[in-house]
């Protein structure tokens, strides 16, 4: 056979690393403008969301493409609640999860099993994929809460039908109501967490969603995505750097051994903002007013002095895993939960993309760009 036969007749066009600049979905739900440092949800500014929505008003945009009115939003408040149960078989697994066990480990095992006690698992229509939403929607701060008090050895927490997810959250998981602030400050943090456009996890569920697999394996799979350092792992290794330098004198110095090493600082940079991420100015805020509530000034004072000198030295801003930690510590919650609860908002896009996605599905399928040798003799195992 002539060699050239062998070689593909269009050779795909080089990508750039990490599919920089790529545009790999039509979407109408939410649009980062990494200028200017805007983020919108379905036309609205995250800014006006933060400031006036919640987040069930959020899912619902998310989902339906408009806020809700009055009686959509309570019908949307009470599926969440009627559906959060999770099934009695899904939580004796996890009551045989190991105590060590990474939450988010224990979260995407959970929800991976959903699927086998959810008889609209495969109903992949409009209205059924809307249904394991609503479901996983609900069920998320329910497990997550979960795996916390069975770790510690405690019971699981019911759910009060009439709180928010936010307050519900909180209530769960330590068995107390949270004051209203605190309740309002982490459903901010919901809010300002819900979508970001085409991010590694958002992707991993379009992709997923796009071989017609059903909506718990596209969420299992985007929530292993999300635990990866790089994406939503990095608000628990912020706050671990935070531990770890201690006092704000010693911050300037940790840092420039840090970048001496050529040590990737968690929660700055970004893919696409290239200036400030909205959503930074709003968790600095609760950062600094959860400091000064709990009377604990130094986790704040230390992340503005990094800030100061990163921006300084590297021209680099914090992204959205920056301040959340350090707000989220002083509510008393563990480190190692700071990324099931970026799962327990970003839930509510990745069911809007995966809804996306199959009203208007075609396989994802790209090229590699193919950098091995061609026309490589076989040799025989005993040859080798
Ligand atoms: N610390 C030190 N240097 C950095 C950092 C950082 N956090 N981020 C980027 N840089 C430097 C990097 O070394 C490179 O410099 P040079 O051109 O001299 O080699 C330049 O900035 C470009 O960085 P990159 O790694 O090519 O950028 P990327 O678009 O591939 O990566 C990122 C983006 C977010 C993965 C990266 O900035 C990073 O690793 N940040 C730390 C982890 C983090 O905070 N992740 C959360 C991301 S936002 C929310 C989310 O997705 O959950």
């Amino acid at each position: 056979m002539d060699k050239s036969e062998n070689k593909p007749a269009a050779a795909p066009a080089k990508s750039p690393a990490g599919l920089e600049g790529v545009v790999a979905a039509e979407s109408s739900i939410g649009d980062v403008d990494g200028i200017n440092g805007v983020l919108i949800y379905q036309g609205l500014n995250i800014h006006d969301l933060a400031e006036h929505a919640t987040f069930e008003e959020t899912i619902h945009l998310l989902w339906h493409g408009r806020l809700p009115k009055r009686d959509e939003l309570d019908a949307l408040s009470r599926e969440l609640a009627e559906n959060s149960k999770i099934p009695g078989e899904v939580l004796a697994l996890m009551r045989e999860f190991p105590r060590n066990a990474e939450p988010m480990d224990a979260l995407r095992t959970a929800v991976s099993a959903l699927a086998f006690y959810d008889p609209r698992a495969r109903d992949l229509s409009r209205e059924g994929a809307l249904a394991t939403a609503t479901r996983l929607t609900g069920q998320f701060p329910v497990i997550v809460a979960t795996i916390e008090r069975l770790r510690k050895g405690l019971e699981p927490v019911e759910p009060k039908a009439e709180l928010s997810l936010a307050t519900n959250f909180l209530y769960m998981l330590k068995g107390e109501m949270p004051s209203e602030r605190e309740a309002r400050i982490f459903d901010v943090c919901l809010i300002l967490h819900a979508d970001h456009e085409l991010n590694a996890s958002t992707f991993t569920a379009r992709v997923i969603a796009g071989t017609l697999a059903d909506v718990y394996g596209a969420v299992t799979g985007a929530i292993a995505a999300l635990s990866g350092p790089l994406h939503g792992g990095a608000n628990t290794n912020v706050m671990k750097m935070l531990l770890e330098i201690e006092s704000p004198d010693r911050a300037e110095e940790w840092l420039r051994d840090a970048l001496a090493t050529k040590k990737k600082i968690m929660g700055f940079g970004h893919r696409v903002y290239k200036t400030e991420d909205p959503r930074s100015v709003w968790l600095r805020k609760f950062s600094k007013e959860m400091g000064e509530a709990k009377g604990e000034t130094r986790w704040f004072e230390i992340l503005e002095t990094l800030r100061a000198k990163m921006f300084a030295d590297k021209k680099l801003h914090p992204n959205v895993d920056y301040y959340s930690g350090s707000a989220y510590y002083l509510m008393g919650i563990p480190l190692d939960l700071f990324t099931p609860i970026f799962a327990v908002s970003r839930i509510s896009g990745w069911t809007g993309h995966i809804l996306e996605q199959y009203a208007n599905n075609r396989l994802i399928r790209p090229r590699a760009e193919y950098t091995g040798p061609r026309d490589v003799p076989y040799v025989p195992i005993e040859e080798r």
